[in-house]
Formats: structure tokens, C-alpha cells, sequence
């Protein structure tokens, strides 16, 4: 993955900083566009994977639209050049100035997530003398089975409408004139590797589209979101995600109303592997039972394995030793501030070239400067060649 002419371009600049591999993100788009074309799903890209410009380009350049979750991201969106058409907008908790700027880039749908936030779009739409396109965001209460943070379609979850408010929902969509209902949405959770949630999932989608239809309401448009896992373990072996089976499983399991369109919401399918943090070694230092590689990045640039307990591959690009167990920490004054944990490396040394893999999504996106740090930089293999 990383030849040595790379690596001694790495060493010529400041660390930590992000290095993205922009040939693996266009080959994943490929992928990904032969996989969804052959039944012809439209994908909409969840920007909040990574809102970089020089990615959010290539991704509008291969076709795909836009999954936002905030008034930013669809103004984002519109400035890197996605066509309003194809943006959805998202989210449990979107404020009257984010409704406003969607109704006045009149965006293809609004996912509704209460039957509340349905009535404060009608209003804000009378108001603009607009009709809004919703989709109804519906809670379908299927387990994904990953980390509980990342759940996010069972019942004690704050996401989507439960199926017993569905009456209520549709007596205020007979008042809601300015609201033109579209489609119905559904998203589980993130980091699913498991398929058998999404077989599960088409299987509920169909109970309630049963629902609805029963009481004559035929939505043109299904969207189930995103959510389909990288190999965090494997990142060389496996760098891009099985489309052909995971779209097959809809195929498979999804029953679909002649005309209509399903729609997905991929973010980290899309990024994560092309991403990575690299990163320098300052100190090693003797624990109790095992040494330290002390870092010179930290839960500032990479905060998943501190806030999710999640595994990143690392490896020593220049160190050349016998293989021994480090614990891989950042500088943070924060115990959790910890990569992983009896991470197998050659003898690791002070200076040495440390890549923490798969970090593309929710990685730099996700970045704060705690202990006011400052923001590490973006670089682009498309630069180094
Ligand atoms: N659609 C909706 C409504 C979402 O909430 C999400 C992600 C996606 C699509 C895209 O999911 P993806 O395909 O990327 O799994 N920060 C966490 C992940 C949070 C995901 C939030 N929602 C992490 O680092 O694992």
C-alpha cells in the first residue's frame, strides 16, 4: 500500500496528517456504480463520512447524490455541484434556518423524522409559497447488530417515527397541503457486516409498505439508508466493500412496487479505506507489562477508537525490527486517548512513520483541537505522483 518513494515523501512533511488515496476512492466509485446500476438503485452519498472538497468532487463527478444532515451540508453540497435533485436531508433535529435553506434549493426530499418537525416544514413551506417532497423516516426496530452507539433503528432509539404514531401521521399529512409525501425511509445503523440485518430490514420495509398500502398510499421512492461495513482488519486485502452482495440482498429480499426507486445513503462504504492517519512516534516509553508508542496524533484526529472502542490496523512504515507489543497512545491528557492496545510492530523507535488505516470516514471529519490543538492537514496521493 505504501511504497518507500511514498514514504520518504511522508517524511518530508509535518506530522500528524491525513493522506488520502484518491485512485482507491475512484475505483470504489466503479464498483460501487456497476454493482447499483445493474438494478438500477440510486446512491446518495452521506457527506458526513467526509465533507472534503477535493473527495465531495470526485464522488459528484461519478454520479452519486447527496445524503445531508445539516442546513451545512446541503449548502455544501450545492457549492461543490450536486444537483439539488438528488440531495436528501436528514436528521432528528433540524432547525427552522436548515428547512429554509433546503426549501430554497428546493432539494429532492426531506426525511422526517416526527410528526412535529412534518408540521413545522408545512408551515415554513406556506411561508415560502413552496411544497416540500418528505419521506417519512420510519423507525423499523431491526437490531444491526453493532456498537450501540452506531444503532440506530431499534425503538429505544430517538431516530424515525414508530409504527403506532403512523395514524396520527397520516391525519396531519391530510392538513399538511404544502407536504407532497414521496417516499418512506428507513436506516439501521453503521458498520453492518453482518447482511442478515439487511435481509431483515427489506423484510419489515415490506410489512410496512403493506401498511401503507392498505390504506391506499403508494409511495414512489423506498430509501434504506446506508450503513454496509469496511474491514477495519484487513484493509489491504479487502479495500473495497462487497457491493454486488450487499445490493443483492435487496434484490433478494425487497419487494417493490412497479415504477418505484430504491434509494441508499452510503458514507463510510464509500471513504473509509481510501483514508488514512499518519502519524510520528515521539517517545517509547516502559509501562507495568508493555511499553508505549506515545504518538503525535491523538483522539484530536482520530477519535473512533476512543468514543466507539473501534479497531484501526496500524503499522510502522519505517521501523525495521523484531516484532514486539506496544500499546499505541496519543499525547491527549485523556486515559482513553489509546489507538489500540498490545498492537503487534517492529521494534518501534522515536521518529518512526506510524499509518493508522481506514480512516477515511469519520475520521478527519470528526477532528476537534482539544488541548488546543491545531487542525492536522489533508494531503492527496494525487499530489505525490
Ligand atoms: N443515513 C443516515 C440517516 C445516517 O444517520 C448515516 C450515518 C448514514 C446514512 C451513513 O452511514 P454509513 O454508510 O456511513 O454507515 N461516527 C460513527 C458513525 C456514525 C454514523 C451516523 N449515521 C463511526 O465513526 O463509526
Amino acid at each position: 500500500m505504501f511504497s518507500e518513494m511514498l514514504v520518504s515523501h511522508f517524511r518530508e512533511l509535518s506530522t500528524p496528517f491525513h493522506y488520502y488515496n484518491l485512485d482507491l476512492l475512484e475505483k470504489t466509485l466503479q464498483q460501487l456504480k456497476v454493482a447499483a446500476g445493474r438494478y438500477n438503485y440510486m446512491v446518495h452519498y452521506a457527506l458526513k463520512a467526509n465533507s472534503n472538497d477535493e473527495i465531495l468532487s470526485i464522488i459528484k463527478e461519478a454520479g452519486l447524490g447527496a445524503d445531508c444532515v445539516s442546513g451545512n451540508e446541503v449548502r455544501k453540497a450545492i457549492e461543490i455541484g450536486f444537483n439539488p435533485n438528488n440531495i436528501v436531508f436528514a436528521g432528528v433535529g433540524k432547525a427552522d434556518d436548515e428547512i429554509n435553506i433546503s426549501l430554497d434549493h428546493n432539494i429532492f426530499c426531506f426525511n422526517c423524522e416526527s410528526v412535529q418537525e412534518l408540521e413545522v416544514i408545512n408551515e415554513l413551506a406556506i411561508a415560502r409559497r413552496k411544497k416540500a417532497n418528505v419521506a417519512l423516516r420510519i423507525n423499523p426496530n431491526v437490531n444491526p447488530n453493532t456498537h450501540h452507539y452506531i444503532t440506530t433503528g431499534l425503538e429505544e432509539n430517538k431516530f424515525g417515527i414508530n409504527p403506532w404514531e403512523f395514524e396520527v401521521v397520516l391525519e396531519v399529512l391530510g392538513q399538511c397541503e404544502h407536504l407532497n409525501l414521496i417516499g418512506l425511509h428507513f436506516h439501521i445503523g453503521s458498520q453492518i457486516t453482518d447482511l442478515s440485518s439487511y435481509r431483515h430490514l427489506c423484510i419489515r420495509v415490506n410489512e410496512i409498505q403493506h401498511w401503507f398500502l392498505e390504506r391506499q398510499i403508494r409511495v414512489e421512492h423506498i430509501n434504506v439508508g446506508g450503513g454496509l461495513g469496511i474491514d477495519y482488519h484487513n484493509p489491504d486485502k479487502n479495500p473495497i466493500p462487497n457491493f454486488e452482495e450487499f445490493f443483492k440482498v435487496f434484490d433478494d429480499f425487497i419487494e417493490l412496487r412497479p415504477g418505484q426507486q430504491l434509494h441508499f445513503e452510503l458514507g463510510r462504504a464509500v471513504v473509509g479505506q481510501c483514508g488514512n492517519l499518519i502519524t510520528k512516534v515521539l517517545y517509547v516509553k516502559n509501562g507495568v507489562n508493555i511499553d508505549f508508542a506515545i504518538l503525535d496524533a491523538g483522539m484530536t484526529e482520530l477519535i473512533r477508537p476512543a468514543l466507539y472502542q473501534s479497531y484501526h490496523t496500524i503499522q510502522n512504515l519505517t521501523g525495521k525490527g523484531e516484532e514486539r507489543h506496544y500499546d499505541v497512545v496519543g499525547p491527549i491528557c485523556e486515559s482513553s486517548d489509546c489507538f489500540g492496545k498490545r498492537v503487534s510492530l517492529p521494534e518501534t523507535k522515536r521518529g518512526d512513520l506510524i499509518a493508522i488505516r481506514s480512516t477515511g470516514a469519520y475520521g478527519e471529519i470528526m477532528a476537534s483541537n482539544y488541548n488546543l490543538r491545531k487542525r492536522a492537514k489533508a494531503y492527496y496521493s494525487n499530489k505525490f505522483i
